[in-house]
């Protein structure tokens, strides 16, 4: 029997055509040869057919240079075009932005290709399993979505479409202070607590407010993010705002009142003292302060060292996110997944170390797993999804990021992630 029989190609069944399926098979010499239906049959179950691609996917169709449709794209880099042609430059230019020459950005990307990826032979890979289980919730996928604030920049229905696409493809997500939505409107959206990710203020009875209501709203765990205390040149934002021809202060006010007054989470909050939102102060002292009101877990976004890996061990962190905002926090050159192994060697398992930076492809996933992550946050692939069509686009970039992931697994010899291990790569 030939091995690359046109089975659809996943559950989406987007561009698959049943009927047209059946009059290829109908036309083919291997019908005549009989045994076909059999073997579709019997390789089309869930896990079967995510094995294969169709080969009538994709064809005929016309696609101009963008994609028009969530269905037409071959992998996440498709939808950056397809966002950038739905937003308005400064938009578009905020989403892209990294900080002064987007070397760190680069970086992301290119600390991947350092790593190469050890196929196995001869191992049943028809099953797969990617659960993975963290602060005792388990979730269908180690694909986390980061949070990204003010996401109705991007789509009206900003984070509540995010968190919707979210339920539907099995993923968590982590909600930003910032964003466009209220944790119980996403709460809501996502069917099930979502994590919240804090910026902290110079006002601690806003910050207790902030952590107590996200709380109350069922948040799994905070997430303290630590990387933004020196301010930032986003040069590729400011670029692209000058082809903006908006008028900007339309929405937006000068200063810290932009960053919250649109914010729902801090609506009855008085933020009169605030004059800062990333806590430009923090030292190991706040966090200790956190850990003493945060009732559940207490997590670390932006670490970067051995060092302060260990110090946050030190303070009873419970989990870490290697982390540089994507490359807008500082120009360092130094990759995520350049920096992971040390972190995790400095944790040596005793808490789990999720990291984000660059996530584009399945392969990406499988290195940072293979280098002692837990679990792997993306950012703008999603943000691109929203911009371009919204909650499908979401769950397109959800859905490729997924088969990518499964796929390389499989050729990986892995059928769950602890089976992912030091052993699947190589590094040069
Ligand atoms: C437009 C934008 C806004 C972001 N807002 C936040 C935020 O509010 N809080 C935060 O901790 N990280 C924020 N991040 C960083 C992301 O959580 C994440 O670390 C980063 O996007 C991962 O890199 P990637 O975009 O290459 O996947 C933001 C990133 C982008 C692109």
């Amino acid at each position: 029997m030939p091995s690359e029989l046109p089975v659809p190609a996943d559950s989406e069944g987007d561009a698959f055509n049943r009927r047209r399926l059946l009059a290829y098979l109908a036309a083919s010499p291997l019908f005549a040869q009989g045994g076909v239906m059999a073997g579709l049959a019997a390789r089309a179950t869930p896990d079967a057919l995510a094995q294969s691609y169709d080969v009538l996917r994709q064809a005929p169709g016309k696609i101009g240079d963008v994609i028009d449709q969530p269905s037409q794209a071959l992998n996440v880099f498709d939808f950056e075009p397809a966002a950038k042609k739905a937003l308005p430059p400064a938009h578009y230019g905020y989403l892209a932005s990294g900080v002064d020459s987007d070397l760190t950005l680069k970086a992301n990307r290119d600390g991947f290709d350092l790593i190469r990826i050890r196929a196995r032979r001869l191992i049943d890979v028809r099953k797969i399993d990617t659960t993975v289980k963290i602060f005792g919730e388990t979730w269908a996928s180690p694909i986390v979505l980061a949070p990204v604030s003010s996401q109705g920049a991007f789509n009206p229905e900003a984070e509540g479409a995010v968190a919707r696409a979210a339920k539907v493809k099995g993923h968590q997500m982590v909600l930003s202070t910032v964003g466009s939505t209220s944790i119980e409107d996403v709460n809501a959206a996502r069917g099930a607590p979502v994590w919240y990710m804090l910026y902290p203020t110079d006002d601690w009875a806003v910050t207790e407010a902030l952590v107590k209501r996200a709380e109350k709203a069922g948040a799994p765990a905070i997430v303290l993010t630590v990387d933004r205390q020196g301010g930032r040149n986003t040069e590729t934002l400011f670029r692209d705002r000058r082809q903006d021809t908006r008028t900007c202060s339309d929405c937006h006010t000068p200063g810290f009142k932009n960053e919250v007054s649109r914010k729902p989470m801090f609506d009855d909050l008085d933020v009169s003292k605030v004059t800062n939102l990333y806590g430009t102060g923090m030292t190991w002292d706040y966090v200790k302060r956190l850990r003493g009101i945060v009732k559940g877990k207490l997590v670390l976004k932006g670490i970067m060292t051995h060092e302060d890996a260990k110090q946050a061990l030190d303070y009873g962190i419970d989990a870490l996110i290697v982390s540089n905002h994507g490359g807008r926090a500082e120009e360092s050159l130094q990759s995520t997944i350049g920096a992971l192994p040390e972190v995790v060697a400095a944790v040596n398992g005793r808490v789990p170390v999720l990291v984000d930076g660059g996530f584009r492809r399945g392969t990406d996933v499988l290195k940072a797993l293979a280098s002692g992550a837990t679990a792997i946050c993306i950012g703008r692939p999603y943000c691109w999804g929203l911009a371009a069509f919204g909650q499908p686009g979401v769950e397109m970039v959800l859905t490729i990021l997924q088969r990518e992931f499964e796929t390389i697994m499989r050729q990986a010899g892995a059928t769950r992630l602890a089976e992912i291990t030091g052993a699947s790569i190589s590094r040069t």
